[in-house]
């Protein structure tokens, strides 16, 4: 990971990277005024350039101004819009892509300029610096260290220290959620946590292999993992701080493949099923992060781990599935896998953890992008002020979510002729349906429950701001600032 120290005098000063921000309609862009010395010259020189290269400060716009001969020998302009959180991540996003070439850059940070700009600059520079690759990495980028200088560096160390942590976090997602399937079994998955979570005290790891979840009747994970030669897990991740007041269960879907099963998927919707685990990738994350960060609240995560495949043993459409507790579905579509492992993962937390809220995150259905588009979360909560508190999270931390309903209309569908519940009866509608499903499992917390469908947002099609191509390790951002608000 890129090395990003604060300084109060620059070390090296090969390329020094200085804020522009827009100015008033006369003049559309100026520099902004740095809280430490520049060298002799560089202000001038910076305050010319600005319109001669017609730049207009706009966050994440760069600019590489090459001086032979002189010190620093590249002026890099970073716009950096408003100043905001999010201003600042898009131009740390943009300054590690401007400067992959070098292998130290420094940027000069506005004077008096507040902690939430410093954080959003170092999730931008840290989370678009991210990569992804098995075997040789020809084509690294050479950036190793990023200095940002201050005139008081302690001023800063917290929020720089919160945002390394949850670009880690962030990254760790990602990494889950790209590793090809062939690899992230459900064992692989639990191991990796295993690792993750050896040594950190008041963080304990519990994983069910399947022998305990047929004890304990975990229905729907041993359905859906039924069909692979790769068996499911249960993952009991629990952050236990002896300060906690409230406890929060969050539950993510694990399905470490999804071919659909029996109703197997076509080809192009197959493609990517890798990421189907991004849920349960991003909700263990998070709990690493409020531990790391020893958040005062107690955060119990639960990640069904299975993998949907097809063969002589699989579960078939039709089939009756006895749940943990024992509510009853009736697959009407093995492709719809997602639910069934929540689930059981939910009427768990109900009924054995009884926490005072319950946030589940899936890639449940290609219906979320189709209402959304491709970067937005669909949130859906009884709970208005925790559904309000969950989305200002969320757009605290740069990532996209809108509220959806959980309509009367549909429920009726939901009752089976043979079991309780239908698992998929209706064609259209498909997130909202999937979520009233997921409902009823909730019992006395029905009221306390926010479901995430991250199916769109878990994934980005090409590098935008702090996205990469791949993983976006979304959902670990909104959770980790939505637990720091809780005490
Ligand atoms: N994992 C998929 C949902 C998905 C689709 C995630 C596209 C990411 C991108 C889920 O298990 C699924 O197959 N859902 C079905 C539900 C249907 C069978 C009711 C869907 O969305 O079509
Ligand atoms: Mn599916
Ligand atoms: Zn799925």
């Amino acid at each position: 990971m890129l090395a990003i120290r604060l300084l109060a005098e620059p070390d090296r000063l090969d390329v020094l990277a200085l804020p522009v921000r827009p100015a008033g309609a006369q003049s559309p862009a100026e520099p902004v005024p740095v809280g430490t010395a520049l060298p002799d010259g560089v202000a001038d020189e910076l305050s010319a350039l600005v319109p001669a290269a017609r730049l207009t400060g706009a966050p994440g716009e760069t600019w590489t101004q090459v001086r032979p001969g002189r010190v620093p020998v590249r002026l890099l302009p970073l716009g950096v819009g408003t100043g905001d959180e999010g201003a600042w991540r898009a131009a740390g996003a943009a300054l590690v892509r401007a400067a992959r070439d070098e292998s130290h850059v420094t940027l000069a940070l506005p004077a008096g300029a507040p902690a939430e700009a410093v954080r959003g600059l170092v999730e931008g520079l840290l989370l678009a610096s991210y990569r992804f690759r098995l075997g040789a990495d020809e084509a690294a980028p050479a950036l190793a260290v990023v200095d940002l200088l201050v005139a008081d560096p302690a001023a800063y160390a917290d929020a720089v220290e919160v945002a390394r942590t949850t670009a880690e976090m962030t990254r760790l997602a990602r990494d889950l959620v790209n590793m090809p399937s062939s690899v992230k079994n459900p064992r692989w998955f639990a191991e990796q946590l295993a690792e993750a979570s050896a040594g950190v005290p008041d963080l304990h790891l519990r994983v069910r292999e399947p022998d305990e979840l047929a004890a304990e009747g975990f229905g729907g994970i041993l359905a859906v993992g039924s069909g692979s030669a790769s068996g499911p897990r249960l993952v009991e991740l629990d952050w236990r701080p002896a300060d906690a007041r409230t406890h929060v269960v969050l539950v993510g879907k694990g399905i470490t493949f999804d071919t659909g099963g029996i109703s197997i998927k076509p080809v192009p919707a197959m493609k990517l099923m890798r990421k189907d685990m991004a849920g349960a990738a991003a909700v263990v994350a998070a709990t690493l992060g409020a531990a790391a960060l020893r958040l005062p609240v107690r955060v119990t995560t639960l990640a069904p781990l299975a993998e949907n495949m097809v063969s002589g043993g699989s579960y078939r459409p039709g089939d009756v599935i006895r749940h943990y507790g024992g509510v009853t579905s009736e697959s009407t579509n093995s492709d719809a896998e997602g639910r069934l492992v929540l689930a059981d993962a939910i009427a768990y937390a109900v009924r054995e953890l009884r926490p005072d809220v319950l946030v589940d995150l899936a890639t449940l259905t290609g219906a979320n992008a189709v209402a959304l588009g491709k970067r937005t979360g669909a949130l859906y909560s009884e709970n208005d002020r925790l559904a309000a508190d969950l989305l200002a999270a969320a757009e605290a931390a740069g990532e996209a979510a809108w509220r959806l309903p959980l309509p009367a209309d549909y429920v009726d569908y939901l009752r089976s002729d043979i079991a309780d519940l239908y698992s998929a009866p209706v064609q259209g509608a498909g997130s909202v349906v999937a979520a009233l499903y997921l409902r009823e499992f909730t019992g006395e917390l029905r009221d306390r429950w926010v479901h995430v469908d991250m199916s769109a947002p878990s994934w980005s099609d090409g590098a935008e701001a702090e996205l990469t191509k791949g993983a976006t390790g979304w959902g670990v951002r909104s959770l980790l600032r939505w637990l720091a608000t809780l005490d």
